[in-house]
C-alpha cells in the first residue's frame, strides 16, 4: 500500500516506521524540516514509567479523572496497555531516557498525576531526544522525505481517501496514496501566547474539515499554566513543579490552594486559571519559586530552562520568575476511532491533529508524547486491516441555527496574524462568555469572507486559522457549560456535566 504520512513529530514517525516495517511504501511530507513541530520542544517527558505501586491502570484513572470525566475509557485503556511497549520501543531506537544512581529509568512526578512515573531525557530536552532517535530511524530506511512541502487539500474520490494536494515550491502538486495518516500537531497558533512554534496552524485539522471529516472537542484548548513571558514565550515545565517549585503571588502566598487542595499539582486547567485570576486581581504577575531547589540541582534536572531563563536575565536558583499561562494543547481534533480511522475511509489521524478521546476536556500532563507513540502505532497496524463497513458519526451542527445567521461586525476590525490570535486569546482564551464567543466569531466570519485566496504558505496558513478558529468557536458556543479546559464565564455555577457525543466505534 502506498501510504502518505502528513508531518514529523513523535506521532507521525512512529506511523511511518511502522508503516514500512509493515512493508507498505511510505512518504513522509512535512512542512518544515523533518523533525519540526511541537515534539522537540517537550521538556516534561512520557507518562508510563511505572514504579512500585503504580500501574495502566492507576495510570488511566488519573488520565481520566484530569479530563474531567470526558475521556473514552476505551481509548485511555488502549493507551495505557500499549504503553510499556512504547516506551521500549523509544529506547530500542535509541532513545536514553535518564537514569536513577542504580541505572532504573529516573522518574519525575508532574501535575494530576499520583504517582511519580514521568520518563525524562536529558532532564528536560525528552522531545528533542525523541525526535533525533526517530529522524535517525527514519533516515536508515527508504522511506521518502518531502520537506518544505505543506499540506493542502485531501484528495477524496467516491468517498475514499486517494491522496493529498500539496504546495511546494510555490506550485500546488498531487500525490497519490492509498491511505493518508494526518500527524500536522494541533493549532496553538491560533493564540497571542503560545507554547507551540509558528508552523502550528492547524493544518492537517483544516484539511480534514474541508473534506468533510468529522470533528469533535476543539474548544477543549490546553493552557500551560507557567511560561515565562516573552516573544517568544518559554515553557516552564510542569516537572519543576513536581520536583517542588511553588507559585507565589505578590504577597508571596501560595494561592493555588484557594482553588485545589492539590496546589500547584492540581489539573492544568485549575492551576492555569488560579494564575491569570491572581495576577489579575493583584495587578502583578505571579512567580514560579524554584530557589529551594538549589542551583545544582536545577541545572542539572533542568539544563534547558537553567540556559534559556540566565540568557533572558533570570537567576532561577536565587530569584522566582515570573509565569502566565500560554496555549499549549489541543485536545479536540480529527475524530478517530482506537485505531487511528476518521470518517474518510482510508484516512487515519494521529497525535494532536486527533481527538481519539484519550484526554477528555483536560489533558494529563506527559501523555502526549506517549499517546503520539501509541496511536501512530496503532494506525501503522491498521492498514493492514479492512476499512469497517458502519462508523457512527457525530452530527454536525445545524447550518440553520441561530448563530449561523449572524452577521459580520460594520466596520470589519483590519485582518492581520496578530489581530486573529488577539481575538482568540481575548475571547476563546482561558474564560469565555456566550456574548464574547458571538463576538469572535462574526468577526472570524467576516475576516473569512474578506480574504482574498491563498496564494503561498503564509496565507494558507491563515486560511487554516480562521476555519479552525471557526470550528473551534462554534464548538465553544455549542457547550454553553463549564467543563475542563472550556470555561465559560456565563455558565461557571450551573454547569452539568454534558453526555459525552458518540465515540466511532469501528473495531
Ligand atoms: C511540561 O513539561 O510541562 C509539558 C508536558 C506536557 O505538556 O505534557
Amino acid at each position: 500500500m502506498n501510504v502518505v504520512v502528513v508531518g514529523s513529530g513523535i506521532a507521525g514517525l512512529t506511523a511511518a516506521l511502522h508503516a514500512h516495517e509493515g512493508g507498505h511504501t511510505v512518504t513522509v511530507v512535512t512542512k518544515g524540516g523533518l523533525g519540526g513541530g511541537c515534539t522537540p520542544l517537550a521538556q516534561g517527558g512520557v507518562a508510563g514509567g511505572y514504579g512500585p505501586g503504580d500501574g495502566p491502570a492507576a495510570h488511566a484513572a488519573d488520565t481520566i479523572s484530569a479530563g474531567a470525566g470526558l475521556c473514552d475509557p476505551t481509548a485511555v485503556d488502549a493507551l495505557v496497555a500499549d504503553g510499556a511497549a512504547r516506551i521500549a520501543e523509544l529506547l530500542a531506537r535509541g532513545v536514553a531516557f535518564d537514569r536513577a544512581p542504580g541505572g532504573a529509568l529516573a522518574r519525575g512526578r508532574e501535575a494530576a498525576h499520583t504517582h511519580a512515573r514521568i520518563l525524562h531525557a536529558g532532564g528536560d530536552a525528552t522531545g528533542a531526544a525523541i525526535s533525533a532517535a526517530l529522524c535517525a530511524a527514519v533516515q536508515r530506511t527508504p522511506i521518502s522525505v518531502r520537506e518544505r512541502t505543506m499540506l493542502l487539500d485531501l484528495t477524496v474520490e467516491a468517498g475514499r481517501i486517494r491522496g493529498i494536494t500539496v504546495l511546494r515550491d510555490g506550485g500546488a502538486v498531487e500525490i497519490r496514496a492509498d491511505a493518508v495518516i494526518l500527524a500536522t500537531g494541533g493549532a496553538g497558533q491560533l493564540y497571542a501566547h503560545t507554547t507551540n512554534p509558528t508552523e502550528t496552524t492547524g493544518d492537517g485539522i483544516a484539511a480534514a474539515l474541508r473534506a468533510g471529516a468529522a470533528i469533535a472537542d476543539l474548544e477543549f484548548v490546553q493552557f500551560h499554566p507557567t511560561t515565562l513571558p516573552g516573544l517568544p514565550v518559554f515553557l516552564l515545565s510542569e516537572a519543576v513543579r513536581g520536583e517542588g517549585a511553588v507559585l507565589r503571588d505578590s504577597d508571596g502566598r501560595r494561592f493555588v490552594f484557594d482553588s485545589h487542595p492539590d496546589g500547584e499539582l492540581a489539573p492544568r486547567d485549575v492551576v492555569a486559571r488560579a494564575i491569570a485570576g491572581q495576577a489579575a486581581r493583584q495587578g502583578t504577575p505571579v512567580h514560579l519559586d524554584a530557589t529551594g531547589l538549589g542551583a545544582d540541582a536545577l541545572a542539572r534536572r533542568f539544563p534547558t530552562i537553567d540556559r534559556v531563563t540566565r540568557d533572558r536575565g533570570f537567576d532561577w536558583s536565587r530569584e522566582p520568575l515570573p509565569v502566565t499561562p500560554a496555549a499549549h494543547y489541543l485536545m479536540g481534533g480529527v475524530v478517530t476511532d482506537r485505531h487511528g480511522r476518521t470518517t474518510i475511509p482510508g484516512l487515519y489521524a494521529v497525535g494532536e491533529t486527533a481527538r481519539t478521546g484519550v484526554h477528555g476536556a483536560n489533558r494529563l500532563a506527559s501523555n502526549s508524547l506517549l499517546e503520539g507513540a501509541v496511536f501512530g502505532a496503532r494506525a501503522a497496524a491498521a492498514l493492514a486491516q479492512p476499512w469497517p463497513a458502519a462508523v457512527d458519526v457525530i452530527p454536525s451542527p445545524s447550518p440553520k441555527s441561530p448563530e449561523e445567521e449572524s452577521a459580520a461586525p460594520e466596520p470589519l476590525p483590519p485582518f492581520d496574524r496578530a489581530a486573529l490570535q488577539r481575538l482568540l486569546w481575548d475571547e476563546v482564551g482561558l474564560h469565555r462568555t456566550g456574548t464574547g464567543l458571538q463576538s469572535a466569531l462574526r468577526i472570524i466570519r467576516g475576516w473569512a469572507s474578506a480574504t482574498p485566496s491563498a496564494s503561498d504558505v503564509r496565507t494558507h496558513e491563515d486560511r487554516n486559522l480562521l476555519l479552525v478558529a471557526e470550528a473551534t468557536i462554534r464548538a465553544a458556543v455549542a457547550r454553553p457549560v463549564s467543563v475542563g479546559a472550556h470555561h465559560r464565564d456565563d455558565f461557571a455555577l450551573a454547569a452539568p456535566t454534558p453526555a459525552r457525543p458518540p465515540i466511532l466505534e469501528t473495531a
